[in-house]
């Protein structure tokens, strides 16, 4: 077990991050736990700061996050039997230029992820402003999400689906584990501007596109 430090001797703020992290809890100190009581209210999401007790909801956090707006992509690969697998991901980012690095971030629970994992390179595709019907589909989870969907492969061996903006071809480079999600890092080997254009962009639950101010 972990051994439990002294919690008379740091803030309380420190005091809830070692419970909530585990450290020691109410099981094994009824009378610290007490101490800060207010650490009852925490969710999975709720963190309290070192200046004392803020805490939030998961709906919370993802209401505010949900004021960033993201562009909207698919992550495809080939599986060894020829099967494609992909996935709808808004959390798409360039992260290296040298060397040529990207970053998204799969749930845990994503049934399509170990699918790319195991394909060990995949495609990232971004979306067209006027291929959201196509992201409805494969951001779903039937079986044949790629019945009808056409597209062609990549020199790397990934789907490059029709109609995208833009696709960036990866060899799967790195996976941190970070809390309910992954980190996944692509090595780019190949990349191209297929159709340029407005890309589609997701914002508060819905979709849009850019517009330049004049
Ligand atoms: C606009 C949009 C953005 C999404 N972004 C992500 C993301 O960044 N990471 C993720 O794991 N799922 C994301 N999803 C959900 C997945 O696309 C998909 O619904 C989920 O992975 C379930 O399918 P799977 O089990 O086949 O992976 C997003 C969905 C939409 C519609």
């Amino acid at each position: 077990m972990h051994g439990v430090p002294d919690l008379c001797c740091i803030s309380p703020g420190i005091k809830a991050r070692l419970l909530w992290q585990g450290l020691c809890g109410k099981d094994q100190d009824e009378q610290r736990w007490s101490e800060i009581g207010d650490c009852e209210a925490l969710t999975p999401y709720g963190v309290l700061d070192v200046t004392g007790a803020v805490s939030f909801d998961s709906a919370t956090f993802r209401h505010v996050l949900g004021h960033y707006p993201t562009g909207v992509c698919v992550v495809t690969a080939l599986e060894a039997d020829g099967a494609a697998a992909g996935m709808v991901v808004g959390s798409f980012t360039s992260v290296s230029l040298d060397p040529p690095l990207v970053a998204f971030f799969p749930a845990k629970s994503s049934e399509s992820w170990p699918r790319i994992e195991r394909a060990g390179k995949f495609c990232v595709n971004i979306l067209a402003s006027d291929q959201q019907p196509l992201c409805r589909q494969l951001a779903g989870k039937q079986l044949d999400k790629f019945a009808g969907v056409t597209h062609r492969l990549s020199e790397g061996g990934s789907p490059i689906l029709d109609g995208v903006v833009a696709w960036i071809d990866c060899q799967l480079d790195a996976v941190h584990g970070a809390g309910d999600h992954y980190i996944v890092l692509g090595r780019v080997t190949a990349l191209e501007v297929e159709k340029p254009g407005k890309p589609l962009l997701f914002f508060q639950g819905g979709y849009g596109e850019f517009t330049q101010f004049i």
